[in-house]
């Protein structure tokens, strides 16, 4: 009889963090590419009377999942966000809930930059243009695009995703201001002590300065739709906005009406709402030119993806050996509260 206590993991993660799992657990997986129903997390949960339940941004942790095995002592999520999980619920059950944070921080910021140059200078629409053989000599006014640098750039939420974006703006001379629910003069600091000068404006002003507007909130019940139909009038009609935070910061509706409207240029997505994006959403009517979207790939390189397995794994080791989770929800809520 297998001894090992089970962790139920929702989506096949990189090997480093199973093979650590394994060690001590016994893991029970989910193996397709679409994820699992609540449903089915809750009746494998119970069958297996789970310890630990390592999960991902695509799966939804109430109260009747958590409840489900009488063993449940971890939730750890493959993410740094943890808006899926109901993090009071799981304290009241006594359930620790571990994430990934820091580790994708910088991977997301390269992938907001990729996306920023390719809404800018409109590499998607040029890639199609080659495809469709468009492409039979060269052009004086092919293809104009706007240009990054010696523009202003606007950072909503300077966490550590937002700073990791506004040190990368040095190599283009950017300006940054930033907005966030209080002043952060720590970071303030220390982004200028790396050659970063970023100015603390109220939402509005930096709305209506910036170029490039970039998300970096994490989703709660106050940043839910926090871009919506008027503040898209008050940005300026040549911004770009990039969203790489979570879908529902901004609202699509809003957003379709103003790529239609033309009260923004632009607009790159890497996350959406709903999630995933089905293909025949009407948003999608939008040429390349006004709108690129990606299907929530921000923390998705090999070694960050590799990092994050073994972190997910850790915290669920952790909790095994009745120890503190190395990366803990609940302190990270106590130290932002
Ligand atoms: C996260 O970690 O929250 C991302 O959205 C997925 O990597």
């Amino acid at each position: 009889m297998d001894e090992k206590p089970v962790v139920y993991v929702t989506r096949r993660i990189p090997e480093p963090g199973i093979e650590l799992l394994e060690e001590r657990c016994k893991i029970v997986m989910w193996e397709e590419e679409v994820p699992p129903s609540k449903g089915h997390i809750m009746k494998k949960l119970t069958e297996t009377e789970a310890f630990g339940l390592l999960c991902n941004v695509s799966d939804t942790i109430d109260a009747d999942v958590l409840a489900s095995s009488p063993n449940l002592k971890v939730v750890s999520t493959f993410s740094v966000g943890y808006d899926h999980i109901d993090v009071e619920e799981a304290a009241q059950q006594d359930i620790m809930v571990g994430y990934t944070p820091g580790v994708l921080s910088e991977t997301t910021a390269d992938l907001t930059w990729a996306l920023m140059s390719a809404c800018a200078r409109r590499v998607v629409e040029s890639h199609e243009y080659v495809l469709d053989g468009k492409w039979k000599a060269w052009g004086p006014t092919t293809l104009l695009g706007h240009d990054l640098h010696n523009r202003t750039l606007g950072i909503i939420g300077i966490g550590s995703i937002g700073s990791a974006v506004a040190r990368r703006s040095i190599g283009f001379g950017m300006d940054v201001v930033y907005s966030h629910p209080y002043r952060k003069n720590e970071q303030e600091r220390e982004l200028a002590e790396m050659g970063v000068d970023i100015e603390y404006v109220p939402q509005d002003e930096l709305l209506q300065t910036s170029d490039f507007v970039s998300l970096h909130v994490p989703l709660k019940e106050e940043t839910y739709d926090m871009i919506g139909s008027q503040e898209f009038k008050k940005m300026n009609n040549e911004g770009i906005l990039i969203n790489t935070s979570r879908g529902e910061i901004v609202d699509m509706d809003a957003l379709d009406n103003a790529l239609e409207d033309e009260s923004i240029a632009a607009a790159a997505l890497d996350v959406t709402n709903p999630e995933p994006l089905p293909s025949d959403h009407s948003i999608l009517r939008h040429e390349p030119e006004k709108l690129v979207v990606t299907p929530h790939i921000g923390s998705a390189s090999t070694p960050t993806r590799e990092r994050m397995s073994v972190m997910s794994a850790e915290n669920i080791l952790a909790a095994l050996e009745g120890k503190s989770l190395p990366n803990s929800v609940f302190d990270q809520i106590k130290e932002v509260s």
